[in-house]
């Protein structure tokens, strides 16, 4: 009886607690800082739940995810062997520091060694990409002994939003910091649509851009710059360098004894058709350091981590390691991204996305011999392509000038969004990456909605 009392005490105090949560609850809009746009502009509906390529809010509303959210979300939503491995890692251990061993950071290390082929490597956890970035810089200046050396990155570019990857970042929205305060070399970008080396073949652009950083190495001296930072495939600004810039970009660093590290950050975990893009290349692509977050555990937890190859890991292997974020390889995380490359693996999802990467990169094509709007299609390699419009296709006038959204983009993702579609757009991009376990009738139903829309609407 006294135990009944009790009980019906604590649940009674429960409910008043939930009520007095709920009238105390100020509106998200209100409360919440929001990332890269204008506070008093945010208005989101709330998402409750999501299965798959879909998500849905709490007005019953169910959205076709086509940008995996933040090209993070590879696996889809609430994937239940990632969930069920982080109940399991959470009832077990959820915490320590990395002054003591986890087994599953351990295990995660091995793998991403063993995936990657950087055998004597070793991996640093970190807790997104922007910090993965910085940790790499870091890394490279220790071990390269170039305390100050420059790093080499490349205009329309984005490594993270901390102040070291912001000046990193060839973004318009990143202009604020003074890159040169960071050590950042920067160079244009192996852009093959509108090449800044003035040729329109791509493969002559890439040739010549990587000819263009090479002189700049050469003119502040090799011995000035540590790494050259750059994404091997998808163009997180929409740049998707040609086949052969990254085993170019390989050999000309190599050659002036500088490291390479790889922003797979997006790139990674089947988004462009492989484990890891530069994989696309084999030996001829691989770098000294990667860098990892999104995909590595399809954005259930926040994790990132930097690899490095042996020659790299010797170096750092008897002075001290001059950082330490107190998360770095947390468990959780790290049994999340245990769970989600197996995933990766059970489901043949690297395969899944060359396939269906093909098939959307063809439909995409046939748009293009439709529209005139469509001036290129780039990607491909995998579920990943940036669709870019003009305002005329011998000119190449952008709908419009870089990052301003025309009306009719904007128009074209709320009537999108409006018909249970989430596409992401950027300034004249529209950028397609959709969870790498979209069923195959989904992907090509957004596709005929976004063939109707780019019909319909004026791009004048
Ligand atoms: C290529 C690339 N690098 C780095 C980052 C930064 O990662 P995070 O947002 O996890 O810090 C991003 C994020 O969009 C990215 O796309």
């Amino acid at each position: 009886m006294t135990d009944r009392i009790a009980a019906s005490v604590i649940e009674i105090g429960d409910q008043i607690k939930a009520v007095g949560m709920s009238a105390m609850m100020i509106p998200e809009k209100r409360s919440v800082l929001h990332s890269w746009c204008v506070q008093a502009e945010w208005d989101a509906p709330q998402i409750v739940g999501g299965k798959g390529a879909e998500f849905w809010d709490d007005a019953g509303r169910v959205y076709l995810d086509m940008s995996s959210l933040a090209e993070c979300m590879n696996l889809g939503h609430q994937h239940p062997r990632v969930i069920r491995a982080i109940q399991e890692q959470a009832a077990r251990l959820c915490f320590v520091t990395s002054s003591w061993g986890a087994e599953p950071r351990a295990a995660l290390a091995s793998r991403l060694l063993e995936l990657s082929g950087f055998t004597g490597g070793r991996v640093f956890f970190t807790l997104g990409g922007s910090d993965a970035n910085e940790h790499a810089v870091k890394f490279a200046r220790q071990a390269s002994g170039k305390r100050h050396g420059k790093i080499g990155t490349r205009d329309r570019s984005y490594h993270g939003a901390s102040y070291a990857t912001m000046a990193l970042s060839g973004d318009s929205r990143t202009q604020d910091v003074d890159a040169t305060a960071f050590g950042v070399m920067r160079v244009p970008p192996p852009y093959a649509y509108r090449c800044p080396h003035g040729t329109d073949d791509a493969q002559a652009c890439a040739a010549r851009n990587v000819a263009h950083i090479g002189a700049e190495i050469r003119r502040v001296g090799a011995e000035n710059v540590a790494a050259v930072l750059m994404e091997p495939n998808a163009g997180t600004n929409g740049i998707v360098a040609p086949e052969n810039h990254w085993p170019l970009l390989r050999a000309e660093t190599a050659a002036a004894g500088i490291l390479l590290i790889a922003d797979e950050v997006m790139s990674g975990f089947g988004r462009c058709g492989e484990w890891f893009a530069w994989q696309r290349h084999g030996q001829s692509g691989r770098p000294d350091m990667m860098t990892l977050a999104k995909g590595l555990t399809g954005a259930h937890v926040p994790l990132g981590a930097v690899v490095v190859a042996q020659h790299v890991a010797e170096r750092l292997e008897h002075s001290m390691l001059l950082t330490g974020l107190t998360y770095c390889g947390h468990p959780l995380a790290c049994a999340a991204g245990i769970a989600a490359r197996e995933t990766y693996a059970a489901e043949g999802l690297i395969e899944r996305s060359r396939t269906l990467g093909r098939g959307m990169f063809e439909r995409l094509r046939a748009m293009q011999r439709k529209h005139a709007v469509i001036g290129d299609v780039r990607g491909g390699d995998g579920l990943f392509a940036i669709v870019e419009l003009v305002k005329d296709r011998n000119s190449r006038e952008p709908v419009s000038s870089w990052p301003a959204l025309h009306p009719s983009m904007r128009a074209f993702a709320a009537r999108a969004l409006a018909q249970g579609v989430s596409f992401a757009v950027r300034g004249n991009l529209i950028i397609l990456a959709p969870p790498l376990v979209i069923g195959e009738k989904e992907l090509h139903g957004a596709l005929d909605l976004m063939n109707t829309l780019l019909g319909e609407l004026d791009w004048s």
